[in-house]
């Protein structure tokens, strides 16, 4: 497979478990709404916070990065960007927001493992901490500490997505 059709599948994978997430928390298709805030974790260009604004115009998304490098159109209000380790912002911002989350998508993959895996390490403790019974992650790599967790379902994606392109996770509902 070239590499232009591997990042259009990981695109397809990507918007796809978004709104699949999103059809989950929203109670779309029969289940109970999931009441709480959306972290967008990982920034970037922006694209994936605009994806997320448009089909989850009702809810709440704080976004968290190293660094402010998004399309303007595509930047939060600063009282719901949190930039620095996310390691760090997650448990300060754990303090302040309304409310627990409904959905987490995190994007932090850099094409190096071990990198990566620190990463998402020092990540999912405080992630795990802020999720609402009922939320959902979506996520562009396995997550082995939430996978671990109790009260943690690994979730299948949506039929037209492979299983190991795209990972999701939701905290059982009490
Ligand atoms: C692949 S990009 C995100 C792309 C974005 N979702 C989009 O659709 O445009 C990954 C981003 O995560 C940020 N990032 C990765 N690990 C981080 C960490 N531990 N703390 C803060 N930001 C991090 C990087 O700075 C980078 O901007």
């Amino acid at each position: 497979m070239s590499r232009l059709d591997s990042a259009i599948r990981r695109l397809q994978a990507q918007r796809a478990c978004l709104g699949h997430a999103a059809d989950i928390i929203e109670g779309r298709g029969g289940g109970e709404r999931v009441d709480g805030v959306v972290l967008e974790l990982g920034l970037g260009n922006g694209r994936t916070y605009d994806h997320l604004r448009e089909i989850l115009p009702d809810r709440t998304i704080y976004v968290f990065d190293r660094q402010l490098a998004a399309h303007p159109d595509c930047r939060p209000d600063d009282d719901r960007l949190f930039l620095g380790e996310m390691a760090s912002t997650l448990p300060h911002a754990a303090a302040r927001l309304p409310a627990p989350a409904a959905l987490a998508h995190l994007d932090i993959g850099s094409g190096e493992i071990p990198e990566t895996e620190r990463n998402i390490a020092g990540v999912e403790p405080p992630l795990l901490a802020m999720l609402a019974a009922g939320g959902m992650v979506v996520s562009d790599q396995p997550l082995p500490t939430l996978a671990r967790s109790a009260g943690i379902d690994a979730v299948g994606p949506p039929p037209e997505v492979a299983d190991g392109r795209y990972f999701l996770y939701r905290r059982a509902k009490l």
